[in-house]
């Protein structure tokens, strides 16, 4: 046989061969699972997903819900260890450091978090006159530049604003640890420009 006729045969061979097998991958009645090959490996294609709070055979305490292990946090939380008392907020106030700068991103995300959850009580500036404290909240008027927040460092502030202090409830379960630093930062700013109005 001459070899040009043999290639052509096998290229011709080769060709239905593709134009076979891309034609049977296309078999499949619609809304039915294709062929299955390997029905002994069926736990690979159908594997049983386990439903949460179940009881489940699969982990030595039959619990679909696994408790996470000792030590574990979630992405992006940093754990606190501090007492709710003024000698936990002295703490956090010498071992803090706000990991946020002030940037104009990072004040106007510190604004939106001042704006929502401090206003009510501390006022728009934070001159303690928010309708809250208007109302009669005790605690008040304590003020953006006289009140003792100026002299305690970032952490400090911190701890009030995570823990709470005195009728301050705490904000942890409300804002997010980064949005607290950046409502600190904001709150800095006011600061400022409260001081040359109200220092002698
Ligand atoms: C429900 C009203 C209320 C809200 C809302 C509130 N605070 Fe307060 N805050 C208080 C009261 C009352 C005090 C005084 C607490 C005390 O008696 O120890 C206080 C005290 C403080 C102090 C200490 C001031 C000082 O000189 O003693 C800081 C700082 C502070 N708050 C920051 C914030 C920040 C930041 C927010 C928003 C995340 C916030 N607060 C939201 C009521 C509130």
């Amino acid at each position: 046989m001459n070899t040009a006729f043999a290639k052509k045969i096998q290229l011709t061979g080769l060709a239905l061969a593709v134009l076979g097998a891309s034609l049977l991958s296309g078999c499949r009645v619609e809304r039915e699972p294709n062929y299955e090959w390997l029905p002994w490996l069926n736990h690979m294609m159908f594997s049983s997903a386990a439903e949460t709070n179940t009881v489940n055979t699969i982990f030595k305490n039959k619990m679909t819900n696994q408790v996470p292990p000792a030590g574990t946090i979630p992405r992006g939380f940093t754990p606190l260890h501090y007492t709710a008392d003024d000698a936990g907020r002295v703490a956090a106030g010498e071992q803090l450091v706000n990991p946020e700068k002030p940037t104009p991103e990072t004040l106007a995300r510190g604004k939106v978090v001042f704006t929502t959850f401090c206003t009510p009580c501390h006022g728009t500036l934070g001159a303690g006159d928010g309708p809250v404290s208007k109302r009669g909240m005790p605690g008040f008027p304590i003020g953006a530049a006289e009140n003792n927040a100026g002299k305690w460092p970032d952490g400090y502030l911190f701890h009030i604003v995570t823990y709470g202090r005195g009728v301050m409830p705490s904000y942890a379960s409300q804002i997010k640890q980064e949005d607290r630093w950046k409502a600190i930062l904001y709150l800095r700013t006011l600061q400022q420009s409260a001081k040359p109005a109200t220092t002698p």
